[in-house]
């Protein structure tokens, strides 16, 4: 063969083999098999040649061109294949490493003792009703026998709007709101937001919640009053828990008791939680006053009631053996994340 054209054939060869990439090649393809490429020169070359050796060397170029694009055509492939293993291995998941989990959220623990209370009364046949935060001083107050001049009045001090619009100080603001609408038999709770103007401690807040409860019909009794009690409090806190009535003082109740119920640690012998004393107050109730009833537009001749007013966070803390109310509120995760 022409000694030049296996010059170029050879050194070709070398160039294509120590090739690193795609780009490489092709100026490698340019510089030999271009327009102006090192073979195509000795193409342009063989005018000079006798007519015996043209065809001979024609020949030659033509063997040598097709022996580079094919090593050029194997030379591309082998990168293109190195460059797919070398992807693979950097992207391959390893699925036995542990997996990142995703942080999710949890019903607040107050959430949690509200949805475990409604389902015990819905079970019971009650209806869930909402009543509005901002509220008139006329359902807060007096309808439920508490007239402008009454002492409780200062016991709820409250942050007023105008001298008749305030943030409510009791959800049994509800109480009057669903008598006055005049659909009996009534049998709803309702619970919700409530305000006071409360210093902050470990037991009060200026905003914290309750539960109201509100039955009335025709022959309601207290014993239909003391067994509702008895069953929210074992479905609540648990089987063996007992109620006890107080007696006690509310404005739109008579007779008002204030009931505890025996404390879920100890069972009743005394504890921490029960401070020594074996028993728990939970809630208010009583009742339903006949001059409410009255001015409610409900005949106390005919119909009677009972009404019951939870403390929402009260069972909260209790249920789940929280010491501080303030830690329901301040939204640590780290605290939140343990129910
Ligand atoms: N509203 C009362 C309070 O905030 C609690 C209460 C007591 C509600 C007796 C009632 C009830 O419905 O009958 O202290």
């Amino acid at each position: 063969m022409n000694t030049a054209l296996q010059k170029i054939r050879e050194a070709a060869e070398a160039k294509i083999a120590e090739s690193g990439n795609q780009e490489a090649l092709e100026e490698i393809r340019v510089a030999i098999l271009g327009k102006k490429g090192e073979l195509t020169q000795i193409l342009k070359g063989m005018k000079d040649l006798s007519p015996e050796e043209r065809p001979k060397v024609g020949q030659q170029v033509n063997e040598v061109r097709a022996v580079l694009e094919d090593a050029l055509q194997k030379k591309k492939q082998e990168l293109k294949h190195a460059l797919l293993t070398e992807r693979l291995k950097r992207e391959t998941i390893d699925v036995t490493l542990p997996g990142v989990r995703a942080l999710r959220g949890h019903r607040h623990p107050n959430q949690i003792a509200l949805e475990d209370l409604e389902r015990v009364f819905i079970g019971m046949g009650y209806e869930v009703v909402e009543g509005p935060e901002v509220e008139y001083d006329r359902y807060n107050f007096e309808l439920l026998n508490i007239p402008a001049n009454h002492p409780a009045k200062d016991e709820q001090d409250t942050f007023y709007i105008t001298k008749d619009i305030l943030l409510r100080t009791q959800t049994s603001s509800v109480q009057a709101r669903i008598m006055e609408k005049g659909k009996l038999p009534i049998k709803i709770i309702s619970p919700g937001r409530v305000f006071r103007s409360d210093e902050v401690d470990a037991t009060h807040s200026p905003s914290f919640h309750q539960v109201e409860g509100l039955v009335v019909g025709e022959g309601v009794t207290m014993a239909d009053l003391k067994g509702t009690l008895d069953q929210f409090a074992t479905s609540f806190f648990g089987p063996e828990t007992k109620t006890k009535l107080r007696p006690h003082h509310f404005p739109f109740t008579e007779p008002s008791a204030e009931v505890d119920v025996t404390c879920f640690k100890c069972g009743g012998k005394g504890c921490s939680v029960c401070k020594g004393s074996g028993w728990i107050e939970i809630l208010g109730c009583g009742m339903v006053h006949p001059h409410v009833l009255e001015m409610c537009g409900i005949d106390p001749e005919v119909y009677s009631g009972f009404a019951f007013g939870i403390g929402l966070e009260r069972v909260a803390l209790l249920k789940y053996e929280i010491d501080d109310m303030r830690l329901l509120y301040e939204n640590d995760v780290r605290f939140l994340g343990q129910f």
